[in-house]
């Protein structure tokens, strides 16, 4: 008989809309874990506040969005726990709890804050309490639900870190309450964005989920290729050209060959190129783009799927809280 599943969390910040950067380096890993893992998904609406705290009119908005996103490729509601961070409160009180026992030299070493001391044109108000604590947030995310399994991207790991010395110390001056969570890195393709760069909302350079087949077409027209080509007739190089990456993603394993033969020769010119591109994007994003209209016309299902979502969060989260309270020696409630 199989025993329980390990348990794993992970979170996004909503600082934007998703894109195909997102589908393939991280959704498409964590849709597949489902079956693997008792999963939870949290979208951190406080770690986005850590630098998006003075505009925060579109904050709500990007939640559903992204829920939107995550329930149209995949993650499914019935198995997996979507929630809303701020749903859930037990993260602040644990977060506040684990900030007592973190010594502020494993924050300040933290490369994420090294780099928010480094922007020498950051106003100090961006330098926060709160984003020096970003780690100590994160921490309380994973340790509320005691996860094993964290998929993160590579730049997550100093944050996996500081959460398992936090984890370590609580377990040594108190019971041995939590696990240490392990990071688990995927083998993702790279994808490009439209000018050659990985694709990032910062550089404006994004494919988003929710863009209609018209506007795939147009932004892939605008799309950079091998400068080497100028028109149909000269010899492309594909191995360095960001259309031929997606083509590898998104294209008919068949037709790979042939593009990679015709572009070189300089029989298959980058207008049409990027039109077949275009089209094979369209039919591989279909059953995202039918779900996500769906979803966009039942948006009270969207929110019930986070409250129900933020319910059985709490639950969990609720118990390892009396845990950790009992541990603390906390007067009882
Ligand atoms: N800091 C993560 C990121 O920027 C998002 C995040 C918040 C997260 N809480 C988490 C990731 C908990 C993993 C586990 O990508």
């Amino acid at each position: 008989m199989a025993g329980p599943k390990s348990r794993l969390l992970s979170g996004h910040r909503p600082t934007g809309r998703l894109h195909l950067g997102h589908l393939e380096g991280t959704l498409r890993n964590w849709v597949a874990l489902q079956d693997e893992y008792d999963c939870l998904f949290t979208i951190a609406d406080w770690h986005a506040l850590t630098d998006h705290f003075e505009d925060t009119s579109e904050l709500a908005a990007t939640v559903e969005e992204i829920a939107i996103d995550w329930i149209a490729v995949g993650l499914d509601p019935k198995h997996s726990v979507l929630f809303v961070q701020s749903h859930v409160p037990q993260h602040a009180e644990l977060c506040l709890l684990l900030s007592m026992v973190t010594p502020l030299s494993w924050l300040e070493r933290c490369p994420t804050w090294k780099d928010v001391l480094a922007q020498e044109d950051l106003r100090d108000e961006m330098r926060s309490y709160g984003r020096l604590g970003y780690p100590v947030l994160q921490a309380a995310d994973i340790l509320a639900y005691r996860a094993d399994v964290v998929p993160v991207g590579r730049d997550q790991l100093p944050h996996l870190e500081v959460t398992r010395e936090i984890a370590r110390r609580f377990n040594n001056l108190y019971d041995p309450v939590f696990p240490e969570p392990q990071g688990r890195l995927g083998e993702f393709p790279a994808v490009p964005g439209l000018d050659g760069r990985k694709m990032s909302k910062s550089y404006n350079n994004s494919i988003e989920l929710a863009d209609s087949p018209d506007t795939i077409r147009q932004k892939l027209r605008g799309m950079f290729t091998d400068p080497a080509k100028l028109r149909r007739g000269d010899p492309g190089h594909p191995d360095i050209c960001a259309v031929f990456a997606l083509h590898r993603i998104y294209s008919p394993p068949e037709r790979l060959s042939a593009i990679e033969a015709q572009c070189k020769s300089g029989e298959l010119g980058c207008v049409a190129c990027k039109q077949e591109l275009a089209e094979n994007l369209i039919t591989a994003l279909a059953p995202i783009h039918e779900r996500r209209a769906e979803l966009d016309k039942n948006r009270d299902h969207v929110r019930q799927v986070l409250g129900e979502g933020a319910k059985r969060a709490q639950v969990a989260a609720e118990e390892t809280l009396r845990i950790v309270r009992k541990a603390m020696k906390l007067p009882a409630r």
